[in-house]
């Protein structure tokens, strides 16, 4: 068993304080005025890492289970097409669970390298797959995928087969989407192919469930912003004095999850106060929903073509096979 560490990311040294000050600033920019957001990235932390798991065993929330049952089919057929040698880097690896699925094929992949905000869930997930797989090397990097970051030497030296599942690329924005294609693509670099797992547009029913289950696991996963900020930046939101509140937009074709303030009250964090009004709205999530149409258009945008997809039983979820456009074909 090989489990190696990119130097300057151990796991006991403290956070870099540029992360706190960007959440701090971030909640400044975010609860400021009117059109109140903050970026979904700030829900992981250990408890919100917990809580997501949670909400993947719930009945209602299907995506991960869709996606490992899609995966589980067709992994051979993905992994065949893999350039000899490739190294495979996950972008929000979290627990890896779906990582298992690539790395039990015949591909023999014996270079992984995973890359999260989340340094527990990192820790954990490097731990057991370095123990389950004799001949993996390990190279997690602890980084906010949305940012630059660097990838370890040894990786460097290899083709690079990307694997972006769980839908996350649902969570940016279009242009945000297409930025992010563009430099994983890059950074990828000759021959580079990605794996990226979306999920569909489906009936109305199904996605609302699924963002708002019977037991309000995914209304705490909502509501654990607050307590992070509160925790992290001394803030003083009352996380019962707002309503999860999980909702379909038919413009851009997304679930937005929001908290819903119940009263008017100010709040106070990151030494700012913040007014919210009864009935104002935080926004805290986007989860785009996709045709394969409109998928492939969006990873065109950032220079790649869909060299196949599948998509599985209803609900209905995707995986695509990204090539690099200079190279397809
Ligand atoms: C992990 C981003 C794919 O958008 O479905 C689950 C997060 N939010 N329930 C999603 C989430 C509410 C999830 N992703």
């Amino acid at each position: 068993m090989r489990l190696a560490r990119d130097a300057g990311h151990g796991t006991s040294d403290p956070l870099p304080p540029a992360r706190d000050a960007s959440f701090a600033r971030d909640v400044r920019i975010g609860l400021s005025g009117h059109a109140k957001s903050m970026s979904p990235k700030y829900f992981y932390d250990a408890a919100g890492s917990a809580l997501f798991e949670a909400i993947c065993r719930t009945p209602e929330y299907y995506p991960t289970r869709a996606e490992s049952a899609l995966l589980a089919r067709v992994a051979e057929d993905i992994a065949a097409a893999f350039p000899p040698g490739a190294a495979l880097i996950e972008f929000g690896s979290g627990a890896s669970e779906k990582t298992n699925l690539l790395l039990g094929t015949r591909a023999g992949i014996d270079l992984y390298v995973p890359i999260d905000i989340s340094r527990d869930a990192l820790a954990q997930a490097s731990a057991r797959l370095a123990a389950r797989y004799p001949a993996l090397t390990v190279l997690p990097v602890e980084a906010d995928f949305t940012q630059a970051f660097v990838l370890p030497d040894s990786a460097q030296q290899r083709p690079k087969v990307g694997f972006f599942p769980g839908s996350t690329i649902g969570n940016f924005t279009h242009d945000e989407a297409v930025g992010f294609l563009r430099n994983a693509r890059e950074m990828l670099g000759a021959g580079a192919r990605m794996i990226v797992g979306a999920d569909m547009v489906k009936d109305l029913p199904t996605l609302l469930r699924a963002y708002d289950d019977a037991e309000g696991v995914t209304a705490r996963f909502n509501k654990n912003l607050l307590v992070r900020i509160n925790r992290e930046l001394d803030g003083s939101f009352d996380p019962e004095s707002f309503d999860h509140l999980a909702i379909w937009n038919d413009v851009h074709d997304r679930i937005e999850m929001h908290l819903v303030s119940r009263v008017d009250q100010i709040v106070h964090a990151a030494g700012h106060a913040f007014m919210f009004r009864r009935g104002e709205r935080l926004h805290t999530e986007n989860s785009h929903k996709f045709t394969p149409e409109a998928f492939a258009t969006l990873a065109a945008r950032a220079g790649w073509t869909v060299a196949r997809h599948w998509i599985g039983d209803a609900p209905a979820f995707g995986i695509f096979e990204l090539v690099d456009d200079e190279r397809a074909g």
